[in-house]
């Protein structure tokens, strides 16, 4: 059965660099809500995600974050931020589970080559940010199934503020309530 709770969860996704982690530190502190950020979550508990992929493969790591993920969802408080890593929503049995608890899912969108200007140089943390054709195929191949979110947000700026605002007032639809103004 399908959890109707009302309180929201927004769950935020995205391509690398789209600023899924920055956004969701923001967004939170300006609802006061709690964030958690799934691969910081997998990082904490296994090591660092390169060495995790080096040691059991990306399937192994899809593995793993579909098990946090899973562990997560049911444990989060409400509301709650939840910032995804890039691939993530790219599995469909995450997108049940994100769509069985009732998850509002947004989507940080930009260009590929903003994207690439934000995480060239950051293969070391990113193992597959290593090659920019093969990055540029995975972005076009992965964009459809990101914009099958229920909100699509412009996150193309290099300053979050106005993204932030507009976050915020979704959250404030969604019912989530600020005593703040949403100001950096
Ligand atoms: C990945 C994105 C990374 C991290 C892992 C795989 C992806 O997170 O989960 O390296 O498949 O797009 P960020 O999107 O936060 O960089």
């Amino acid at each position: 059965m399908p959890n109707h709770s009302p309180k929201p969860l927004l769950v935020l996704i995205g391509f690398m660099g789209a600023g899924k982690s920055t956004l969701g530190r923001l967004l939170a502190a300006q609802l006061a809500c709690p964030l958690v950020d799934l691969d910081e979550e997998i990082a904490r508990i296994h090591g660092a995600i390169p060495a995790l992929f080096a040691a059991r493969g990306e399937s192994g790591f899809r593995a793993i974050e579909h098990y946090h993920l899973d562990l997560i969802l049911p444990a989060l408080a409400r509301p709650s931020v939840l910032a995804l890593g890039g691939g993530a929503f790219l599995q469909e049995a995450n997108r049940d589970l994100l769509a069985h608890h009732g998850a509002t899912i947004v989507f940080l969108d930009a260009p590929f080559e903003v994207l690439y200007a934000r995480i060239r140089g950051t293969a070391h943390q990113r193992p597959l940010a290593a090659d920019r054709d093969r990055l540029c195929e995975l972005y076009a191949q992965r964009r459809p199934t990101y914009l099958l979110a229920h909100h699509t947000f412009d996150a193309s700026a290099d300053d979050p503020s106005t993204l932030l605002i507009s976050l915020v007032q979704l959250a404030n639809r969604l019912g989530i309530c600020t005593t703040a103004r949403a100001t950096l």
